[in-house]
């Protein structure tokens, strides 16, 4: 229990180590009957303190004779409430439903973005670019795509960054050190648009390998990154398999195109040769 501030985590999850209470308290006493320890103390409150905050937690184990980590399940990081001795009302919870909305807000944004708009502009990338009538639509459709995909992208991540200075003492590294290899990353492809060479000059290819390197890369860790994110906040099951059907169709979607655009890409150099061989140029 304690006074009415701001509930955190504690920074660091280290053994428990005894030492004084905090908080004003008198009569402190202690029963132990059929497994269960009861412990009993008067909390003294301040002038105005009319509010406390509670948390509990449960946990199976107990190492050394102290409390062994608790679990993380959404279930775990939601035990706390408010106590109104006054009112006589408690309320569950507090802050903590306003933090899960932001969690959520936090998963739809980037799974939106680096999870289904980057692929899809990849897609157009790779496959309209072969159809002769979809020049240049594509680029527009690719670069308009992973402008907003980026801008959508980066909002969740800053989203992301605020969760995590929030909860003090639980770093989820591997979710966080994507995260932020996916905002390098997608900014750095971003500047193709500054630095891209006209088509016909001699370092268009580097700048090809560049870009197809770096964006296979981000699209792949984003994905990922949103299962590291679906990890974490175990949502309902439903979503992650919904996330999965997305992908699942994405990836039909590219198979299909990859086949038919090598089908397109050869009859087009056939027919070039055919061509060739009755001395008109291609
Ligand atoms: C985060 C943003 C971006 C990502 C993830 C991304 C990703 C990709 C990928 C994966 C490809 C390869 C498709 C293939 O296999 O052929 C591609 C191609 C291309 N992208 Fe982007 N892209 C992004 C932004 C941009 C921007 C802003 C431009 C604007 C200049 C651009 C211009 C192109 C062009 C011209 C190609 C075709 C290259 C070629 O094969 O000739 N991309 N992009
Ligand atoms: C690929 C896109 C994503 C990026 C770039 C991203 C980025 C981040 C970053 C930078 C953090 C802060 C980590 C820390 O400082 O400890 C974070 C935390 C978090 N993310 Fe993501 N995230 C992504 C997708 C998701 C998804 C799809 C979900 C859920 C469905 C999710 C759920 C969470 C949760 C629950 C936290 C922990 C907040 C806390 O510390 O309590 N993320 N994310």
């Amino acid at each position: 229990m304690g006074r009415q501030s701001t509930l955190q985590h504690p920074r660091r999850y280290a053994p428990l180590q005894e030492g004084p209470i905090s908080y004003r308290v008198s009569g402190l006493e202690a029963e132990y009957d059929g497994g269960v320890m009861r412990i009993f103390a008067t909390l003294q409150l301040g002038k105005g303190e009319g509010v406390v905050n509670e948390v509990w937690q449960v946990g199976s184990s107990v190492v050394n004779g102290v409390p062994a980590k608790h679990a993380f399940a959404p279930e775990n990081l939601a035990a706390s409430g408010t106590l109104d001795l006054i009112r006589g009302e408690s309320s569950a919870g507090g802050g903590v439903d306003s933090t899960l909305k932001k969690k959520n807000i936090h998963g739809v944004l980037n799974a939106v973005s680096w999870g289904i708009l980057l692929p899809i502009g990849a897609i157009i990338a790779r496959y309209l670019k072969t159809f002769k009538s979809a020049d240049p639509a594509w680029f527009y459709l690719h670069v308009s795509c992973q402008i907003i995909g980026y801008g959508v992208g980066v909002a969740g991540w800053a989203t992301g960054l605020n969760l995590g200075s929030k909860s003090k003492g639980i770093v989820y590294s591997t979710h966080r050190n994507i995260g932020i290899t996916l905002f390098s990353l997608g900014t750095l492809q971003l500047f193709a648009l500054l630095l891209r060479p006209k088509k016909d000059h001699k370092y268009r290819l580097y700048w090809n390998i560049y870009h197809h390197a770096v964006g296979y890369t981000v699209i792949i860790l984003g994905i990922v990154n949103v299962f590291e994110g679906l990890q974490i906040l175990s949502p309902e099951n439903k979503w992650k398999e919904a996330y999965i059907i997305v992908i699942a169709i994405l990836g039909g979607i590219a198979l299909l195109l990859e086949a038919v655009t090598w089908i397109v890409r050869k009859s087009d150099k056939s027919s070039k040769l055919y061509d060739a061989s009755n001395g008109v140029s291609g």
